[in-house]
């Protein structure tokens, strides 16, 4: 059934509810795929929206059993899929076409001695189903670890570049992390021996690097367990225990800075960034990289309140695990969710590791990729 209102469509969809979808004139004619609208090679809209008259509307409309053909009050004529309508049903509730959509799974210490573990060899196979798995476990839970990864210098950067691509920052592609007496001028905290808090990595960047993996090529010394924390998990507590200490910590910039003789990168942005959807998007926490607030006085006291609050639940046992990494791991983590970190450790025997970056933008591209070559196949 065809029904034609003033600036839409109803027809059946043999949705669930049984209540038919509407289609606005201006939505599909902006989708009309002929041609003519979309460039047939590149897939990209030539159809420019902003032309689309303000009262467009069908001069006639019919439907059968696969499609439905409108012939426009602008002249054109464009057809629509039945199955096409239906996988874009918006009237119901949001659809979804992501071949990469996933499920956030959020963990605290249970996830100790269950974390996604995958053997680095096994990535490299052939019908790239483990490579799927492993991005898929990284797009999920924001934290693997692969095993058994060559003791090669700048492993990582290939091992970046094997999944997708490396994630520049001005500091350095390839990132050493060691404690070498003489290299204590390095840019952070982390060249030390010392106990690195759970945080973020580049939190002073508008965009910080959405995957973060770090390559053990040497790991000898006592202590320097790695720990993570699940910034989204420690957000959702927040949120129901303080809900008005969340409301502040996704309103108020925080001000990150990294100043050093490489570079001086600075933003401030809420350390919890929502999307249109009012869900949370990025999280962000870096305690040795905040600066001086300048946010009004009247705010101060509340944000502080806030701050702390979100603060102890890093610190809290039930929301840390804690591991060994052995030589020739390589731990992976969505550092847009998930803080990590590291306990003290002695300064005898080797600890050296690599990090590089990449953006989760482009594993969640290898994932759409990946699901196509299956389905082509
Ligand atoms: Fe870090």
């Amino acid at each position: 059934m065809l029904t034609l209102n003033q600036t839409s469509l109803n027809i059946e969809l043999d949705h669930p509810s049984q209540r038919s979808s509407e289609f606005h004139y201006v939505w599909l004619r902006d989708n009309c795929g002929c041609t003519e609208c979309v460039h047939p090679d590149t897939l990209e809209r030539t159809l420019v929206t902003a032309e689309i008259a303000d009262d467009i509307a069908p001069q006639s409309a019919d439907i059968s059993d696969t499609e439905l053909v409108v012939a426009w009050n602008d002249g054109h004529h464009s057809r629509y899929a039945m199955d096409w309508l239906k996988r874009h049903d918006y009237s119901h509730s949001r659809f979804q076409t992501d071949l990469a959509a996933g499920e956030i799974k959020l963990w605290g210490s249970e996830i100790q001695n269950q974390i996604p573990e995958y053997d680095y060899r096994a990535l490299h196979d052939d019908d790239q189903q483990t490579l799927l798995n492993w991005c898929c476990d990284l797009r999920d839970y924001g934290l693997t670890i692969v095993r058994n990864a060559p003791l090669k210098e700048a492993e990582i950067e290939r091992f970046a570049e094997f999944v997708a691509v490396v994630r520049e920052v001005i500091y350095d592609r390839l990132h050493n992390v060691r404690a070498t007496p003489g290299e204590y001028n390095a840019y952070n905290v982390a060249s030390t021996t010392l106990e690195l808090k759970p945080h973020t990595d580049m939190p002073c960047y508008n965009n910080p690097p959405g995957v973060q993996m770090f390559h053990f090529l040497a790991n000898e010394t006592e202590g320097g367990e790695s720990t993570a924390v699940d910034g989204f998990k420690v957000a959702e507590q927040l949120k129901q225990q303080a809900p008005e200490a969340y409301e502040i910590l996704t309103k108020t910039p925080v001000f990150f800075q990294m100043d050093s003789a490489r570079g001086d990168i600075a933003s401030g942005n809420p350390l919890l960034t929502l999307d249109t959807d009012g869900k949370l998007k990025v999280f962000r926490f870096s305690n040795q990289l905040a600066r001086p607030s300048n946010i009004p006085a009247e705010q101060m006291e509340a944000f502080y309140a806030a701050y702390k609050k979100i603060g102890r639940l890093i610190e809290a046992p039930e929301n840390k695990v804690q591991f060994r990494l052995e030589t020739g791991d390589i731990m992976v983590t969505n550092n847009l969710r998930v803080m990590h970190g590291r306990n003290a450790y002695s300064g005898a025997g080797q600890r050296h590791l690599q990090l590089s970056y990449m953006d989760m933008d482009d594993v969640l591209s290898r994932i759409r990729m990946i699901k196509k070559t299956q389905v082509a196949a």
